[in-house]
């Protein structure tokens, strides 16, 4: 990528805008459009002198980089406490009846929308504000993206105070979920765990049009503030927000007693699966306004009120079959294939048992009807299997001898569960996966190529090993299904960019068995280069912290194997060129192999950033000040260590001194 080629993007992106905003026919899809930008936005981060005020980030600008702007709450946001039992319950009932001296106490009881909080402003009856929670003291303006809302009114009706501030939750509707979910899988990007999760990414987009499309809803469940100064119980709150013209939360109900409560628990339960959105509980909330002010809040949460937590949501289906699938590094996973059915918004047709001994423990089997779960993953688990329904000729399972792909003996290693198929270099499967994980984020960063495409590439004999990536031409590219002129050129545009890649990112790509993120990066910084990647011995392994015998010895192993070596060259020949970023560009800084210790908080960085700014100046940072010890940075309110420092006169610096040498 040169100068003139990103020109030629910006260009391309201006075009792409022009058919978007001014002829209302766009020629590449959202996604592209936001893909193309997140390029020029890599590129401009890699050469920030490149950047002219014609750059489509120029105009985007905050919109793109920036986020929303952050906005003081005037009343806090608060949360509430859980309870999941009945006895719990009871204790929060007693709590409120001995605080408020009252031998009856009122409570309102009502759905607890598993959703995003927000609190909503209107003055003058007009709709000026909207801000999510953030971390309660404040939160993100997102005016614009919930006014896309359809069930919220811009204006008020009726008698409405003249300033109303409302508190309520957006969430997604469980069908327009399913829907999103539906459109992702198909465009191969990653689904939403769930519709809270996707009401919040939702809410997080920084182009109020794209929210629009999300058919997000909103409900309010409180007043943060209210000229008028008449409404007197939570009861008469929500009333009034109905008459305002508000969405307000379904299922209101009076209760004077612990049963009353457990009835309105039982019932909300049982009607959880039919709504046509997320609850996880229902909330207990004294109803007297002046009683609520009175008992005030605890900590972060509201005293006057707790959630009263349903269980996960469960349902019962029957598995058909348990599959076994091969990871990229041999691992064999069985997998119950199950007679699809519909779960917490959304239908369900696997789950994955994780490995052999967990289907031992809970004696799953073929034709089994199981309990299965979904937590706060996307992937569900198998809770338990009803014995009742299991037929007498079932028998136990039992993992396969051999690979499912490759039809190697598998191999059991002593101590491990992991049940593995040996046959490194011969196994597809595998080979498969590891092309899979070698081109995502984490590894070498490839956009436009996730695992469909990666699937393709291997069907068509295309791509067997890693390197061959790097020899992809455009002409077996318009092969694939719908590659098209411009899908060839992005793809071979950030195939091409992928090769200045980091050099723990490049090693944690090859898949070394053992090594992730953090081992990567452990391994980059010892190596400094591939070339001494290979002569790294199992002693100098180990005395880098953080790497311990298992990983040390995958490690010599993996770089011994000819095989590797000679695909890793084919990388390198193929023009990938990882490197340790920043290191030479250090060479003369005053960090520069220095140890630091940091001590009190900093007024500009988090600790994190500081430890990463002194690491990317070849400094070091460690934990407990010794004679050794080259600098102690402080900030306000230091602990002991600045005691320390001073007593063995270690070089002091302030956090201003420490920015001058940056
Ligand atoms: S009352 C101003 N009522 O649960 C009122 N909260 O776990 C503050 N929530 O942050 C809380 N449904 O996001 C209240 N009916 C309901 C609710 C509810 C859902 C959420 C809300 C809160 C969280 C606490």
């Amino acid at each position: 990528m040169n100068q003139e080629d990103y020109r030629q993007l910006c260009a391309e992106i201006w075009e792409h805008n022009w058919h978007y905003y001014v002829e209302n026919a766009p020629v590449i899809s959202d996604r592209e459009f936001d893909r193309l930008l997140a390029i020029l936005i890599a590129i401009e981060r890699d050469h920030p002198e490149w950047i002219f005020p014609g750059s489509p980030t120029q105009r985007v600008g905050e919109t793109v980089t920036g986020g929303f702007p952050v906005v003081r709450h005037k009343t806090p946001m608060l949360s509430l406490a859980n309870t999941y039992s009945r006895d719990e319950v009871e204790e929060f009932i007693a709590r409120m009846q001995k605080l408020l001296h009252k031998k009856e106490v009122l409570f309102e009881t009502e759905l607890k929308m598993d959703g995003i909080a927000v609190t909503v402003r209107y003055e003058e009856g007009i709709l000026v504000r909207g801000v999510t929670r953030g971390n309660g003291r404040e939160g993100d303006n997102i005016t614009s993206n919930i006014r896309t809302i359809a069930s919220l009114p811009l204006e008020l009706r009726g008698n409405y105070p003249r300033v109303l501030e409302a508190r309520g939750e957006v969430f997604m509707p469980k069908k327009v979920f399913a829907e999103l979910n539906r459109q992702k899988q198909k465009a191969g990007e990653p689904p939403f765990a769930n519709p809270r999760n996707a009401a919040g990414g939702s809410l997080k987009l920084l182009d109020p049009r794209q929210v629009a499309k999300r058919k997000l809803a909103i409900v309010f469940y409180g007043i943060a503030e209210e000229s008028s100064g008449k409404i007197k119980s939570h009861y008469e709150a929500v009333q009034s927000l109905k008459k305002f013209g508000l969405p307000v939360v379904e299922e209101q109900a009076r209760c004077h007693s612990m049963n009353e409560i457990l009835k309105f628990a039982e019932k909300v339960e049982k009607r959880r699966k039919s709504l046509p959105y997320e609850i996880d509980g229902i909330v207990i909330k004294v109803d007297d306004l002046s009683s609520q002010k009175k008992l005030g809040i605890t900590g972060k949460n509201y005293r006057w009120a707790v959630a009263y937590k349903f269980s996960a949501e469960q349902a019962e289906t029957k598995i058909k079959a348990i599959t076994v699938q091969v990871g990229r590094t041999g691992v064999l996973t069985p997998v119950a294939e199950l007679e699809p059915v519909y779960l917490a918004g959304s239908t369900i047709s696997r789950a994955t048992l994780h490995n052999e001994d967990e289907v031992k423990r809970k004696d799953i089997r073929v034709h089994d009807v199981v309990v299965i779960e979904k937590g706060g993953d996307v992937i569900p688990k198998v809770v338990e299997v009803n014995k009742a329904k299991r037929s007498s000729k079932s028998t136990p399972w039992k993992m396969v001898d051999h690979c499912p792909d490759c039809g190697h003996r598998v191999a059991r290693t002593a101590g491990e569960v992991a049940v593995r198929c040996p046959n490194k270099l011969g196994c597809p499967a595998q080979e498969l996966r590891r092309i899979i994980f070698f081109v995502s984020k984490a590894g070498m960063d490839i956009d436009f190529l996730g695992p469909k495409i990666v699937e393709q590439l291997v069907e068509h004999g295309f791509v067997k090993q890693l390197s061959d990536i790097y020899r992809l031409k455009a002409d077996q590219l318009f092969e694939l299904p719908n590659f098209k002129e411009k899908s060839v050129q992005n793809l071979l545009a950030s195939i091409e960019k992928s090769k200045d890649v980091d050099l723990s990112r490049f090693i944690l790509a090859l898949g070394v068995k053992y090594v992730g993120v953090e081992t990567a990066e452990l391994l980059a910084g010892r190596a400094g280069e591939v070339d001494a990647l290979y002569k790294l011995s199992t002693e100098e392994l180990l005395e880098v912290e953080g790497v311990g015998p298992k990983v040390a010895e995958s490690v010599v192993e993996f770089f011994a194997d000819p095989e590797n070596r000679q695909e890793i060259n084919r990388l390198l020949k193929y023009g990938v060129r990882p490197r340790v970023k920043q290191v030479k560009s250090h060479k003369g800084h005053p960090f520069n192999g220095k140890t630091f210790v940091l001590t009190g908080s900093l007024e500009h960085y988090t600790r994190d950033q500081a430890r990463s700014l002194i690491k990317e100046r070849g400094g070091k940072v460690s934990s407990s000040v010794s004679k050794a010890t080259n600098f102690v940075l402080v900030g306000s309110d230091p602990g002991s260590k600045y005691d320390k420092a001073k007593k063995l006169g270690v070089k002091i610096l302030l956090e201003k001194e420490f920015i001058a040498l940056l």
